[in-house]
């Protein structure tokens, strides 16, 4: 019998436990919460305690949604890579927020391999790196180097500074939108990018979390009555694009939208045109990509410059590397890596449905049971990562990894499988030209508000530094 039923639980507990669980060890759920209640500000130090309590696989539940827990890297392998056509979905949102479920993030089956190969080509190397995007990187970057140099206190909120290089550049290049204020301070679009991204957590979420009933019409609520200043701001301006453009292809049957440029939101716009994307798609994928781009890129430069002010050697390496072999060196690239496998920034999301019963390595996993990649535990798992706590950007020269399914398989950073990140190309080129440039310009080091551990909090789905990064950034002479 499972841990899991001890005590006095109740029957209906048991029973759903053990229909969808099949004996699968794990916490005792509370029958409205689940183990909602039990995850820590950070969800990954529970899921830490439980995998050493339970060992490699272990079921828990959000509300009344059984999830499945495993960390054994050849199972991981065999779900998210091997047999991802078993397991090819997310799970539904527990709440139908439009126009969100009409995203790539949330589209299920054909559909969503229709959208996803739609949009793959917009987020390749060869169109992330052309000019046009990289002189938006480029602009951005300085934007803010200029505005830390003219500030008059040396001490940098990291965290803050990074979401406003990372909120522009997505603006620009995914929703072109160039009129941004996010480099000044009280920028209104960077507080309702705030807003937008605490409105994932509000209560209507949770209650739809624990009572699946109300569901419909706790939708109906959170459709329209929080969706909140961000959501309004850019469906305002999706809506004025997509009139401009249809104004001009009703006005001229062969007009066609330039789509030489590389802004993802006109070549999305020509895909809705061309009537292989529906307006839902449209608008949901633009602020999806909004979104997913922002906080996640943000919070992993901001760790990135956390481990560089606690290793100065590390950071002379890469400004000597920089020197030698400009912002593409492939250190650049290294500490990146380094630095995500320390902090990925996302914690819970990589999820799949089981779309059919599966056993596999022994393990039963019923149709409906929901699989969760343990990133956390994977990137610093000492069999996998010797000494996982220590920051060495060796481990990702190319030569120390020998490129086959199992070293794929544990960076997860980005996921893994047909689903995983579309947007890497475009983390990397915004994270190559940060911290080129910064440790170009300034000598990063630790001050007295830097904390030391880095204590992490998941309202959502990103980890954030509790009480915010401050770093010291010295400028130092050309
Ligand atoms: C350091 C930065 C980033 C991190 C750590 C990150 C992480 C992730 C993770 C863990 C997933 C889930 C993958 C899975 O389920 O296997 C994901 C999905 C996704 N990400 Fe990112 N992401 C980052 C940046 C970006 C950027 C810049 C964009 C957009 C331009 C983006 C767009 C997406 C999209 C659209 C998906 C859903 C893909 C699908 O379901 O087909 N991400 N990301």
């Amino acid at each position: 019998m499972p841990d899991v039923f001890c005590g006095t639980e109740d029957v209906l507990k048991f029973t759903k436990y053990l229909q969808r669980m099949n004996g699968i060890r794990g916490p005792k759920p509370s029958l409205i919460s689940g183990n909602f209640y039990e995850l820590k500000e950070n969800p990954n130090e529970t899921f830490d305690e439980w995998i050493a309590e339970y060992g490699n696989h272990f079921g828990y539940f959000l509300g009344d949604r059984p999830i499945l827990m495993i960390s054994d890297l050849d199972v991981i392998q065999n779900i998210f890579l091997k047999n991802s056509k078993q397991f090819k979905d997310r799970p539904k949102f527990f709440l139908n927020a439009k126009p969100f479920v009409s995203s790539v993030l949330a589209l299920r089956g054909e559909r969503w391999r229709h959208v996803r190969r739609l949009m793959t080509p917009f987020f390749t190397h060869h169109k992330i790196s052309s000019q046009e995007i990289t002189d938006i990187v480029v602009n951005s970057v300085d934007t803010c180097v200029l505005k830390i140099m003219t500030q008059k206190e040396q001490i940098v909120k990291v965290d803050d500074r990074m979401q406003s290089i990372t909120l522009d550049i997505i603006c620009k290049c995914g929703l072109n939108m160039y009129d941004t204020d996010v480099h000044e301070e009280n920028s209104q679009l960077k507080s309702a990018a705030k807003e937008f991204m605490a409105s994932a957590h509000n209560s209507v979420v949770i209650f739809a979390t624990f009572f699946p009933f109300l569901r419909p019409i706790l939708s109906f609520i959170n459709n329209y009555l929080t969706a909140g200043r961000m959501a309004d701001w850019i469906l305002r301006h999706l809506n004025k694009q997509i009139q401009t453009e249809t104004q001009n292809l009703s006005a001229n049957p062969n007009y066609s939208i330039d789509t030489k440029s590389n802004n993802v939101l006109k070549s999305m716009l020509k895909c809705f045109l061309e009537k292989k994307l529906e307006r839902d798609e449209l608008t949901g994928n633009a602020l999806i990509l909004l979104l997913a781009a922002y906080d996640t890129t943000s919070m992993g430069l901001t760790y990135a410059f956390y481990c560089l002010a606690k290793h100065q050697d590390i950071q002379n390496t890469l400004r000597e590397e920089i020197g030698l072999h400009g912002y593409q060196s492939r250190y650049v690239d290294m500490v990146w890596s380094e630095s995500l496998r320390l902090f990925p920034p996302v914690a819970t999301f990589a999820q799949r449905e089981a779309a059919e019963d599966v056993v596999l390595n022994d393990i039963f996993i019923q149709k409906g049971t929901i699989v969760q990649l343990p990133i956390w535990h994977i990137n610093h798992d000492p069999n996998i990562w010797p000494e996982p706590h220590k920051f060495n950007p060796q481990r990702f020269l190319p030569e120390n990894s020998d490129g086959d399914e199992r070293a794929r398989a544990s960076f997860l950073t980005f996921g893994l499988g047909p689903r995983t990140c579309m947007g890497i190309e475009l983390a990397r080129h915004e994270a190559r030209y940060t911290l080129s440039k910064m440790v170009q310009k300034f000598r990063i080091e630790t001050c007295a508000q830097t904390p030391d551990p880095l204590e992490l909090i998941c309202p959502t789905e990103i980890l954030y530094p509790k009480d915010g990064l401050y770093l010291r950034f010295i400028p130092l002479n050309e």
